[in-house]
């Protein structure tokens, strides 16, 4: 029996952070052995809120920055297909068909596109943007994919995949499985300053790359419960970043529980919450970076990855985009003019001969 496939990507905007980690990396880790895994390095998802040359020049670094976070989490290449989303033309054919599939009004009920408009600090909406989550869904179809793991603000792009499986179905035939979404356990993870994401553009994040050092400041000025003035005055834990961050990454729950009992109390520091927070994240990303610079110091050994997954995807996409257009009767137009176009041409030569 062949395994179930799994469809997950990034958009290369630079180095990893923990919000995705236990958005989305951590699953794909997990589920590696039972999945067939896809990964799509999405750098035309990129060009829908930065579409400048000087943005599209950074894409190469970027993605390899990316690729070194996967295997250093222990994304083995091995057994998952790497891609460059870019490099394969059926993505740009499938977007078109499935544009067809799928209203404006739909698409402008989407919040997580009015944000990334906003963070853009675009005041108006692109059309490029508006598609972002149609284009998503070619990226999920084109292997045919049966479950997508991502971060929460992906939810409902995944959920217009399924509407647009659903009408390409009903209208074509059975060509796509429904697939189903598979969001991590702390859905999207809150930013070191208490914003409610961890994202590079708010500058709130911990990356996956950073060094001891990096980890220990950003852990030691973290946003906590503002109104703990002082170390004797009890303190919340629910909600605070802190406390969030301890229980994403701490193994020792016996140690979180007495801080969290001696926070409420007003008997713990913050000085000693933060420090057995950075040790914790520190122990939790060692193995990561030892392993990210193994990867690194074998040269080309990234690029080669991208390659062949690559090549293999385009396979894959030929086969689905061939299958695609023959459910929808798009292929035998050129089929049938072609073939008629061939006779003529035949005929006419045999009589001017
Ligand atoms: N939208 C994802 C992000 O926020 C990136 C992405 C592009 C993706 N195509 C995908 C995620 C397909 C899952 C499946 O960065």
């Amino acid at each position: 029996m062949d395994r179930k496939r799994i469809l997950t990507g990034d958009r290369p905007t630079g180095k990893l952070h923990l919000g995705h980690y236990v958005g989305s990396l951590q699953n794909r880790v997990r589920l590696q052995d039972q999945y067939e895994c896809f990964f799509i390095l999405a750098d035309l998802h990129t060009l829908t809120t930065k579409p400048e040359k000087s943005a599209i020049e950074e894409v190469t670094s970027n993605v390899r920055e990316m690729v070194l976070d996967y295997l250093a989490c222990g994304i083995d290449p091995e057994k998952s297909v790497i891609y460059l989303q870019s490099a394969i033309p059926e993505i740009y054919e499938m977007n078109l068909i499935f544009e067809m599939m799928v209203s404006v009004p739909r698409l402008q009920r989407i919040p997580s596109l009015k944000d990334m408009a906003k963070s853009a600090n675009l005041n108006e909406m692109p059309f490029g943007l508006l598609g972002y989550p149609v284009l998503q869904a070619a990226d999920i179809l084109m292997p045919r994919a049966h479950l997508v793991p991502v971060g929460k603000d992906n939810e409902s792009h995944v959920e217009l995949t399924r509407e647009i499986a659903r009408r390409f179905n009903y209208l074509y035939g059975e060509v796509f499985p429904v697939p189903d979404v598979l969001v991590g356990d702390f859905g999207s993870l809150v930013g070191t300053d208490g914003n409610a994401k961890m994202s590079k553009s708010l500058n709130n994040a911990i990356y996956i790359a950073d060094d001891a050092k990096t980890v220990q400041k950003k852990v030691m000025s973290m946003y906590t419960d503002p109104n703990r003035i002082r170390a004797d005055i009890p303190g919340t834990v629910e909600g605070n970043p802190v406390f969030i961050y301890h229980d994403a990454f701490n193994p020792d729950v016996d140690e979180i529980d007495d801080l969290k009992d001696r926070y409420r109390a007003g008997k713990v520091g913050d000085v000693e919450v933060k420090s057995k927070l950075a040790a914790a994240l520190n122990n939790f990303l060692d193995p990561i970076r030892e392993r990210r610079e193994r990867f690194f110091a074998e040269s080309g050994l990234v690029d080669e990855i991208i390659y062949e997954g690559t090549l293999r995807m385009r396979q894959e996409a030929r086969e689905t985009v061939t299958e695609m257009k023959k459910a929808m009767g798009l292929s035998g137009i050129w089929n049938k003019i072609s073939r008629k176009a061939e006779k003529a041409r035949k005929s006419r030569e045999r009589d001017n001969a």
